[in-house]
């Protein structure tokens, strides 16, 4: 066990559901397969969910967001409001948010499944500094409480993954293994 692993393990965990949510739509994503890294790396008495509907949600429109949203959006408003925490994977495209994420964060606007939860933001990609920043601004807007020290850019992310989504950069590695843990502490503390 490292050191980090090892400090983390002093925490009260059990019970606690964390969902994670990747960017990206992609077949064999390397957003994905952080996020899958990452749920290695928590302790197994946590509820850890990948979300695997964003491809469901549909075009957000406001006149549809009335008492009886659609049936995906309710599923993800309830996961969320569900979840101890919230940890967002994604790449940048176009020098912006990909669209289905930030078409999943509008339809969360008007409902309160946000609010003061605490969210780990990574952004994976080639370069990513836009879509960071943006992300950082509507997570901002929706009053989640995006953990400092849980916001971490990983730029060139394809050079620092193989084939077969293991990550193959140490500093990579570690940086995700301190943002987990940063996270895991104020989700506890956020309990208490
Ligand atoms: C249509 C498209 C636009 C992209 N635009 C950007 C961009 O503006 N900035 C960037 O950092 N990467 C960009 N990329 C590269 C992605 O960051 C890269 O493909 C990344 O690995 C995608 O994440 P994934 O592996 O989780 O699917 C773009 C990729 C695509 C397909």
């Amino acid at each position: 066990m490292n050191k980090k692993a090892q400090t983390t393990a002093t925490l009260n965990l059990r019970g606690i559901r964390l969902l994670a949510i990747s960017g990206s739509l992609r077949s064999g994503s390397s957003n994905h397969h952080i996020l899958k890294y990452l749920g290695t790396q928590v302790p197994t008495d946590i509820n850890y969910i990948i979300y695997d509907e964003l491809a469901l949600i549909p075009p957000f429109d406001p006149g549809l967001d009335n008492d009886t949203p659609p049936d995906a959006v309710v599923r993800l408003r309830g996961l969320l409001t569900n979840a101890d925490g919230l940890i967002i994977c994604t790449p940048e495209y176009a020098f912006g948010v990909p669209g289905q994420l930030k078409n999943m964060l509008d339809w969360l606007v008007s409902s309160s499944s946000l609010v003061e939860k605490p969210v780990a933001l990574i952004t994976a990609s080639l370069g990513g500094e836009h879509a960071h920043a943006s992300l950082l601004l509507t997570l901002g807007a929706l009053n989640s409480h995006v953990v400092d020290g849980a916001a971490l850019l990983i730029s060139f992310i394809r050079s620092k993954i193989n084939a077969e989504g293991q990550i193959i950069h140490q500093e990579t590695e570690e940086s995700l293994n301190i943002l987990m843990h940063n996270f895991l502490t104020l989700v506890t503390n956020s309990l208490q």
